[in-house]
This record gives structure tokens, C-alpha cells and sequence, in this order.
């Protein structure tokens, strides 16, 4: 049974687990509130709220999804919010008022998805200026207002949700009416929920994110699923200089983790290339890795971190190098049943340098026609270690190895990056697609290389424009 908490009522069901929350939502329920327009996760328009209790249990953290690429199951042990949960009984809520100010509603299609996305940018303590609400909206797609008079509302309500420097409390948001009452005795609600959830199957579903677009309806006919956002386990550690990373991790748990981005600076820029921030709440590290698209940007950065893979079935445990992981088109090194436990990789050092480069139709809310990713540690301009991965150029995300050999012990200088680009020429194949012809993504990841370069050591590189 699936037991969860919609709006302010306990839901307690025996409905199919894989159906879409949107549909259990919409159908079951009769909430019509939340829209459904792609069925993708691309347009925003059935954005829901998820609220799960902190790991002591003193509050609770909401995240919005789209509800149309996540299961009913996934929803267990939590609160749901969508757009009827948000109303005040008499009155417009603050998020609404806003929308309602600015002219930013016209045929109103994606508005309860905006109202979702803002209120929870007021909810979540993570997020306190105008560049967290604007990743909140990012995955709303509205083809009639234009964007200005909803931007408008979203900055108005970044100031309206603080006072003296800071952010409300929820307590302060049901107050000056941000979120109904009922929001105060959620916490409470949830503790009484069995979360503790039977695993039953064997094919894994992790955020749906891969599997719902492609598979939906054959997912309601799957009987034997693993739902693992189920399972219970800390997402990121560091310890010294390794982080490990638990196959449950999702790319906001890398985007959150403070001391990774210490560690790695930049990181947050990189993550945001990767779709909105209602997918990257459901999209997990892993799932990209056993998706094992050639574009998929968790692989080419996990490439270049060199890390390693903890493959799982029962008790039996093996280490697999990631990039021995893709062995061809959509072909990897993981037997039916095995799950990936966890990964892990050494951390850049003082003396090491990150960076990642995607380039896309979009440069946001779009996968790559390229990416690629570098891991390089210098000493007295010399190339001591080099980690390099490139996407979008051969039937896997493909880890240069020659190239890497090539630039060990080579000074960082114009003709080491021309002559790179060379060996890089004899290890990617790419193929003309609908994403770019093979001559244009060949000339991307040339490019794409010196760019590492270029940002990484503007003193020493120097190109011209040829
Ligand atoms: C709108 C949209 C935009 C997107 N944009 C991008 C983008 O910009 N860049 C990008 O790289 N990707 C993008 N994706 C793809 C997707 O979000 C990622 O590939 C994501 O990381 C998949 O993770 P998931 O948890 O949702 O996987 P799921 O869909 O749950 O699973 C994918 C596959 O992985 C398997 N799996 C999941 N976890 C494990 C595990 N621990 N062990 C073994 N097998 C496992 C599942 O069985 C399934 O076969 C986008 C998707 C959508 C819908
Ligand atoms: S309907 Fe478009 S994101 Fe769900
Ligand atoms: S108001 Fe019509 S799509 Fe946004």
C-alpha cells in the first residue's frame, strides 16, 4: 500500500505503484488543477511539491518534481502539494496575488505549474535571492504571457518573503498568507506515516526521469519494481580526500553539498546546464550512468573525476571503473538484477583543476549536441595528471585515453592543446544525427577542448580566432 499525504489529507491507496502521480492525482483524485501538456518533464505545467522529513525529523524540506514522469509510488511517506493545496479559503494566496499584480496569467495553462514552483521557492531554506527563484521557474514553460511579467512576480516575491534580512519561517508564510494553516501540523503528520516501504522487485526505478518518457505505459504492466528512492541512505560523504556517492543521489544532492562545491568550484554553474531544477530533484547520478545516453552529462563529468562504481546484487559486491562501465551503444557492464550501491572518486586538490563545457541547441533546458569534461593537475606548467571525457562523438560517453596519455608530462602551452586535438581526432567517431552533422560535432569537441584550456589556464593558452 502507498501512503502519503495530499494536501492536507492522508492518502492511503492500493492504486497501480507505477502509475504516473499525475494521472493518481488527476484521475483518482479529481484534482485538475495540475495540467499536463509534454508528459515529458519538459513544460512545468504538472509541477507538484514534495515535502519529506529532515533526517532528524525537526522539519520538513520541500522540492517540487514534474508529476507526470514520477511514480505514485515515489510519492510515499511524503507530502504532496499541488495548486488546490496552496488556496486560502477566501482570499488569494501571496504567490497568486503576485501572479495577479503583474499581469503575468493569460490563458492561465501553466500558472498553477508557476504558483508550485514559486511557492516552494518560499518554502525551501536552500534558496534566498532572485538567482535560486529563477532556478525554481526554470523548468516552467509558459507560450502566452511572456516571460518578463512573470519574472516580475518572482522578484517581488523574493523581497516579499523576508523580513529584516530574513527569510520567513513557515510559521511567518502562513501568517502573511503565503500557505494555508494545515501546512503547521504536516511535520507531525508525517511521522506517523509507515515510511518504512517493502522492497519488492528487481528492475530498479530511481527518479523515472529516463524510464516515464520512454516507458510509461509499459511500466504499469512491469509487475516486479524496485522503487530505491524508497530506500534510506546518506547521499554524499567526503572523508580526506575521497566522496563517495550513494546510487540514490540525485543531482540536487550534488548541487546542495556545500563542501563539493568547495571542492569543486563551479559545480553548480556545470549542474545547471543539466534540464530545471524540478528534474534535477528527481534525476539521479546513477540512473544517467545506467541510461548510458553517449550525451549524458553526469557521465562525461563522472568520467573525468575517474570514479569508481559499486555494483551490487545481494550480497555479492564488484568495482568496476566507470569508464570500463560502457562497453557500446547503450551496452554496459551491468548484469540483470545488479544495482549500482555507490561510486566514488578522489577529490580535485589545490593543484588540480575541473571543468566541464556543454554545448546545446538551448544553452539551458536542453541535453547536449557535445559535452566533455576535464580533470588536469599541473606542476611547474607540466601536466602531471589528466583525466578527459567527451560526449556526443562515439556510441558511449567515451573517456579519451589516448589523448590523456598524449598530454602527460607536457607543458601547458598553444602547440600541446593543437597537438591534443590531433590525437583526440583519431578516438572520437561521430555521427551526423538530428542533434548536428559529424563534421559540426567534430569541430565541437575541438573546440570544446581548447575552451578547457583556455578557462582553465588563461595565462599560458592563447588562441586566435582561427
Ligand atoms: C526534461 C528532461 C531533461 C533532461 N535533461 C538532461 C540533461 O540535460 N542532461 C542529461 O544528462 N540528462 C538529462 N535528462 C535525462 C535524465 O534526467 C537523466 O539521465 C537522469 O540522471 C536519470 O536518472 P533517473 O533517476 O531519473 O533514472 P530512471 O529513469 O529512474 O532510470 C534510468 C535507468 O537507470 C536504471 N537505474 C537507476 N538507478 C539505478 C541504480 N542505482 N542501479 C542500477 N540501475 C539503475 C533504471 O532501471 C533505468 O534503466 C533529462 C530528462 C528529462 C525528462
Ligand atoms: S506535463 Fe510537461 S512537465 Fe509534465
Ligand atoms: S499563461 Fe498561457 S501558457 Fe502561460
Amino acid at each position: 500500500m502507498i501512503e502519503f499525504i495530499l494536501n492536507d489529507k492522508i492518502i492511503r491507496t492500493n492504486a497501480n505503484k507505477s502509475m504516473t502521480l499525475v494521472d493518481f492525482i488527476r484521475e483518482n483524485r479529481n484534482l485538475k488543477g495540475t495540467k499536463i501538456v509534454c508528459r515529458e518533464g519538459d513544460c512545468g505545467a504538472c509541477t507538484v511539491m514534495v515535502g519529506e522529513l529532515s533526517a532528524n525529523q525537526s522539519s520538513v524540506k520541500y522540492h517540487t518534481i514534474t508529476s507526470c514522469i514520477s511514480s505514485l509510488a515515489n510519492a510515499h511517506g511524503q507530502h504532496i502539494v499541488t495548486v488546490e493545496g496552496l488556496n486560502l479559503a477566501n482570499k488569494l494566496n501571496q504567490v497568486q496575488q503576485s501572479l495577479k499584480d503583474n499581469y503575468a496569467s493569460q490563458c492561465g495553462f501553466c500558472t498553477p505549474g508557476f504558483v508550485v514552483a514559486m511557492a516552494n521557492y518560499c518554502l525551501n531554506d536552500n534558496a534566498d535571492n532572485e538567482q535560486q527563484m529563477l532556478d525554481a521557474i526554470s523548468g516552467n514553460i509558459c507560450r502566452c504571457t511572456g516571460y518578463v511579467a512573470i519574472i516580475n512576480a518572482a522578484k517581488e516575491l523574493v523581497e516579499n518573503c523576508r523580513e529584516q534580512g530574513k527569510k520567513y519561517t513557515l510559521e511567518q508564510l502562513i501568517k502573511h498568507n503565503f500557505i494555508p494553516k494545515y501546512f503547521a501540523s504536516i511535520k507531525n503528520n508525517l511521522k506517523k506515516i509507515q515510511s518504512d516501504y517493502q522492497r519488492s522487485g528487481e528492475k530498479i526505478i530511481a527518479g523515472g526521469t529516463d524510464l516515464y518518457v520512454q516507458q510509461a505505459d509499459t511500466l504499469l504492466q512491469t509487475p516486479n519494481l524496485r522503487y530505491i528512492t524508497l530506500e534510506q541512505g546518506q547521499p554524499i560523504i567526503i572523508e580526506n580526500d575521497t566522496c563517495s556517492i550513494s546510487g540514490l543521489a540525485t543531482v540536487t544532492d550534488l548541487f546542495e553539498n556545500q563542501e563539493l562545491q568547495n571542492r569543486i568550484p563551479h559545480l553548480q554553474d556545470f549542474l545547471r546546464l543539466l534540464s530545471s531544477e524540478a528534474i534535477r530533484n528527481m534525476a539521479t547520478v546513477a540512473g544517467n550512468f545506467v541510461n548510458a545516453s553517449p550525451i549524458g552529462d553526469m557521465s562525461a563529468i563522472f568520467l573525468a573525476l575517474d570514479a569508481t562504481l559499486l555494483i551490487s546484487h545481494k550480497d555479492k559486491n564488484r568495482e568496476v571503473k566507470l569508464k570500463n562501465f560502457f562497453i557500446d551503444y547503450k551496452k554496459i557492464d551491468l548484469k540483470e538484477n545488479e544495482s549500482i550501491a555507490k561510486l566514488w572518486f578522489k577529490l580535485p586538490t589545490k593543484n588540480s583543476h575541473f571543468n566541464f563545457e556543454k554545448v546545446s541547441k538551448r544553452k539551458h533546458l536542453d541535453i547536449a549536441t557535445v559535452n566533455t569534461a576535464i580533470h588536469i593537475e599541473v606542476k611547474d606548467n607540466k601536466i602531471v595528471h589528466c583525466d578527459l571525457s567527451v560526449g556526443g562523438v562515439a556510441a558511449i560517453p567515451k573517456f579519451l585515453n589516448k589523448t590523456v596519455d598524449f598530454l602527460i608530462d607536457k607543458e601547458i602551452n598553444n602547440d600541446t592543446v593543437k597537438q591534443a586535438i590531433d590525437v583526440m581526432n583519431t578516438e572520437i567517431t561521430p555521427i551526423s544525427d538530428v542533434r548536428g552533422t559529424a563534421e559540426y560535432k567534430r569541430l565541437l569537441a575541438n573546440q570544446l577542448l581548447k575552451a578547457h584550456f583556455i578557462k582553465l589556464f588563461p595565462k599560458s593558452i592563447l588562441f586566435d580566432a582561427t
